[in-house]
C-alpha cells in the first residue's frame, strides 16, 4: 500500500471546502450559458436524456476516479500520474494524461474567459437599463452589436482573466470556500425566481415537453457526442481539475458521497437554467437554435419586463460571473501546481504566465467572432473549433484513459482502499462502470460522431 503522501500546495480545510470548492468548478457557464444552447441546437429532449445517463454512467465513475487518482498522487495531474505509474511499475507515458489535460484546460480557459467576459459587460449593460421593455429582436440584435465589436469583448475578457490569475496566484483555499458556500445557492434562488417569471409566461408547458419528452429522432450521432461532451465540461472532468482538487482533500473524506453530491448539484442547475430558458424561448416565438448567444439574447427580454427586471438581472449576471469565475480558477490551478513543482516557480509568476498564455490563445477565439469571421476552420469559427475540440474530443479523451488507469492498470487494492466502500456492491457498482461501461462508451460515441463506425440507416 502506498505511504499517505501529502501535497505541498496545502489541504483543504474540511470536506465541505472541497464539495463547495468542486461545485464551484463545475458550476459555471457550463450550466447557464452552455447546456441551454446545445441543447436547442440538438432537437431538446432526447439530448437531455443521453446527457443525464452521461452524468450517472460515465461522469460519476470519472470523477470518483479523479479524485481518487489526485488524492492518491497529491501533485499536478502530470506529475500525479507519473508518481503513480511508476510507483506501480507501469509505464510512465501515462503521465501523457496530464499533459493532454494540460493542453484542454488552456483550450477551454481561453474561449471561457471570452465568454465569461461577455457576462461581465452584460452586468453593466443590464444594470443601466439597456434592456427595459427590450424585444426579441432587440435583444438578438444587441448582442449581435456587442460581440462584432473586438475592442468591447478584448476589454472584457481581460479583466476576467486578471481576476482569475489574482485568485489563482493567492492560493485556492482560501477565501473560494466562504464564497462559493454563499453565493451558489443565491444564484440558485435567483435561477428559481426565472423559473417562477417563466412559468407565467403562459409557454412552460411547451418547455417540459421539448425539455423531457425525448424524441429520439431528433437525435444524431453528433448530437449524442455533444451530450457526451457536456457530461464532462459540465463536472469539469478530463482535464485534471478535479484531480487537483481531490489531491488537496483529506484522507478521512469519502469520495463517493462527495461526488454524488457535487454532480447532483452541477445537473440540477443545470436543468433549472433549462426551465429558466427555454419557456421565453417559446413565448417570444423564438427558434430553439439560437446558438452560443442564446442567454444573452433569451433572458433580456425576462429582465426587461418582468418586476424588479433591472435588480434581478444585474444580480443574476453578476452571479454568473461570480460562477465562472470559480470556474476558470480551476481550469488555471492544474497547470500552475505543474509550473510550481517543475519549474521552480512561484505561485504568482506561475499564474501570471499561465494566465498569459491562455489571455493570448483567447486572442484568437475572440477575434474570430469578428475581425476573422470570414475565416473558418472545419466549417466553424475558431471560438467554436476550439470548444467542440476539447469539450467534445479531449475531455471524453482524457476521461477515458483516467477510468482505465484507475480501473485497469492501478491494482485492485489501490482503489479498494481509497474509496473505503469495503468490497461490496458500492465498490463493484463503481469498478463495473469505470472498468467497462465508461470506457466502452466514450469509445463507442466518439467513433460512431467521427463516422468511423456507421449505422446503415434503411431508407
Ligand atoms: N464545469 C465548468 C462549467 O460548467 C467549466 C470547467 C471548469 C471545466 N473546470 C473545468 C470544464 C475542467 C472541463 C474541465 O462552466
Amino acid at each position: 500500500m502506498g505511504a499517505r503522501r501529502t501535497s505541498i500546495h496545502g489541504e483543504w480545510s474540511s470536506r465541505l471546502a472541497f464539495i463547495l470548492a468542486a461545485t464551484g468548478s463545475a458550476v459555471g457557464l457550463g450550466n447557464i450559458w452552455r447546456f441551454p444552447y446545445i441543447t436547442g441546437e440538438n432537437g431538446g429532449g432526447a439530448f437531455v436524456f443521453v446527457y443525464l445517463v452521461c452524468v450517472a454512467a460515465i461522469g460519476i465513475p470519472i470523477m470518483m476516479s479523479e479524485i481518487l487518482l489526485g488524492r492518491r498522487g497529491r501533485q499536478s495531474p502530470i506529475n500525479t500520474m507519473r508518481t503513480l505509474a511508476q510507483e506501480e511499475g507501469k509505464n510512465a507515458a501515462w503521465q501523457y494524461i496530464g499533459w493532454l489535460g494540460m493542453a484542454a484546460g488552456y483550450l477551454i480557459l481561453s474561449f471561457y474567459s471570452v465568454v465569461a467576459g461577455w457576462t461581465l459587460a452584460y452586468v453593466f449593460r443590464t444594470g443601466t437599463g439597456v434592456f427595459e421593455g427590450v424585444t426579441a429582436d432587440g435583444a438578438t440584435s444587441l448582442f449581435g452589436q456587442f460581440v462584432a465589436d473586438p475592442e468591447k469583448l478584448l476589454g472584457w475578457h481581460t479583466i476576467f482573466m486578471v481576476m482569475t490569475i489574482i485568485v489563482v496566484s493567492r492560493g485556492v483555499k482560501s477565501g473560494l470556500e466562504k464564497a462559493v458556500r454563499f453565493l451558489m445557492p443565491l444564484l440558485f434562488l435567483l435561477l428559481l425566481v426565472m423559473v417562477g417569471y417563466a412559468m407565467n409566461t403562459g409557454q412552460f408547458g411547451e418547455a417540459l415537453v421539448y425539455l423531457f419528452k425525448p424524441d429520439f429522432t431528433k437525435l444524431s450521432a453528433k448530437g449524442m457526442l455533444t451530450a457526451m461532451g457536456q457530461a464532462f465540461f459540465s463536472l469539469s472532468l478530463g482535464m485534471g481539475a478535479i484531480m487537483i482538487y481531490g489531491s488537496y482533500l483529506s484522507h478521512l473524506a469519502s469520495i463517493t458521497r462527495t461526488t454524488i453530491v457535487i454532480a447532483i448539484m452541477d445537473t440540477s442547475v443545470a436543468l433549472v437554467a433549462g426551465l429558466a430558458i427555454f419557456p421565453i424561448v417559446f413565448a417570444n416565438h423564438l427558434t430553439p437554435e439560437l446558438g452560443p448567444g442564446m442567454v444573452f439574447k433569451v433572458l433580456p427580454i425576462a429582465f426587461g419586463h418582468m418586476p424588479g427586471g433591472t435588480f434581478f438581472g444585474t444580480l443574476f449576471f453578476l452571479l454568473l460571473v461570480f460562477a465562472a469565475w470559480t470556474s476558470a480558477i480551476s481550469l488555471l490551478e492544474p497547470v500552475v501546481t505543474w509550473l510550481v513543482e517543475n519549474r521552480g516557480m512561484n505561485r504568482v509568476m506561475a499564474s501570471a504566465w499561465a494566465g498569459l498564455v491562455a489571455w493570448v490563445l483567447g486572442l484568437i477565439s475572440l477575434l474570430s467572432l469578428n475581425v476573422w469571421a470570414q475565416y473558418k476552420v472545419f466549417g466553424k469559427a475558431f471560438i467554436d473549433l476550439v470548444e467542440f475540440l476539447a469539450a467534445n474530443i479531449m475531455l471524453p479523451l482524457g476521461g477515458f484513459l483516467v477510468a482505465v488507469f484507475c480501473a485497469w492498470i492501478l491494482p485492485k487494492e489501490t482503489s479498494l482502499d481509497e474509496l473505503g466502500l469495503g468490497d461490496h456492491f458500492g465498490y463493484r457498482l463503481w469498478r463495473f462502470l469505470a472498468r467497462y461501461v465508461a470506457p466502452i462508451a466514450v469509445i463507442v460515441i466518439l467513433l460512431f460522431a467521427t463516422g468511423i463506425i456507421e449505422l446503415k440507416s434503411q431508407q
